[in-house]
């Protein structure tokens, strides 16, 4: 097998200067935010995972059983030779595409991107092994900001699965779209999975599952803050909540402080003040509509060529080229 290469353009110090700058616009704002993305180091990371095999949470598997079913139809149009995945993870699904782009169009080379160095060097090692005639060009980078540092050369296709366009609104969806589009040539494709608009008593289950691990995963977003920061939140006074906002079509993550209570953080040098019953925005997944998503790919610069959804219409593929 080929030894997988893997480019480093975010370092743990660029992490930690991240963070901060998060840690206190979020903190010092009415109301209270942090974004998710500082779920993920190894404990949510993990969290993550078990999640993904809940009862309640449903797109996982949904957009499994769909890759699945269509992999063959996207390898046969796509035509990719380079696949690009953004925030590749534990690139589970991903085996499905690379199967299907390798036995049945020309793919060459696989790019997975993640913020997690670690998770990035074991997941590229693994399809390296997995796969013996595919080159692997891992970067780990933050993708809202280093689509410019994606390897160049080949017809890339660019995967952006698990529904995760669904942490951004709208306007930072238009901001990421038309990054990527500008990354790509004429011609050049986005595969992007997306959970579909159902109805709250299906989606808002998946985000408060009876076992309470996606609350012990909302609550990691303050351990990740007591161990970088040297915080001193009590994650245990803090309430998971997930809210469905029918007016913007998005499931909201919060953290509710269960009584008054001080949180300093050591490294940034402030105190933050609860109020009990104050609650931290620690998420959006937004849900989306077919031709919602296709005008905002037609605004991005993209033509859809096909839509997937599973039988019970829960989550969309949309594969779109680059106009
Ligand atoms: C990884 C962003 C797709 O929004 O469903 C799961 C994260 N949050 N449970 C999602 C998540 C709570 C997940 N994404």
């Amino acid at each position: 097998m080929t030894q997988p290469i893997v480019e480093v353009h975010l370092t743990d110090a660029d992490l930690t200067e991240a963070l901060r700058t998060d840690a206190r616009s979020g903190l010092t704002a009415s109301p209270k935010w942090l974004p998710p993305k500082w779920f993920y180091d190894a404990r949510g990371s993990d969290l993550f995972e078990q999640i993904t095999a809940l009862p309640e949470y449903y797109p996982t598997r949904t957009e499994r059983a769909l890759l699945e079913s269509v992999a063959g139809a996207i390898a046969r149009t796509a035509k990719a030779e380079v696949l690009v995945e953004l925030g590749s993870g534990s690139a589970a699904k991903t085996r499905i595409l690379l199967n299907a782009l390798t036995s049945e169009g020309p793919l060459k080379t696989y790019v997975p991107q993640d913020v997690s160095a670690t998770a990035l060097r074991a997941s590229a090692a693994e399809v390296a092994a997995e796969f013996p005639g595919l080159a692997v060009h891992g970067v780990v980078s933050d993708f809202t900001d280093t689509l410019g540092t994606l390897p160049r050369g080949g017809r890339r296709m660019i995967a952006f699965l698990g529904g995760t366009i669904g942490n951004m609104v709208h306007d930072e969806r238009a901001e990421f779209l038309t990054g990527i589009h500008d990354v790509l040539e004429p011609g050049e494709q986005l595969l992007l999975g997306a959970g579909l608009v159902l109805e709250p008593d299906i989606m808002v289950p998946a985000y408060d599952d009876a076992a309470g691990i996606t609350a012990e995963f909302n609550r990691n977003v303050l351990r990740v803050l007591n161990s970088r920061l040297r915080a001193d939140f009590d994650p245990e006074s803090f309430r998971h909540i997930a809210h469905w906002d029918p007016d913007n079509e998005w499931i909201e993550m919060r953290l509710e402080a269960t009584r008054d209570m001080s949180v300093t953080v050591a490294d940034l040098g402030f105190t933050a003040r609860f109020a009990r019953g104050e609650q931290i925005r620690t998420e959006i997944s937004a849900k989306f509509r077919l031709p919602g998503l296709d005008s905002e790919l037609r605004g991005a610069g993209f033509v859809t060529e096909h839509a997937w959804t599973d039988p019970d219409d829960r989550f969309a593929l949309v594969l779109a080229a680059r106009v």
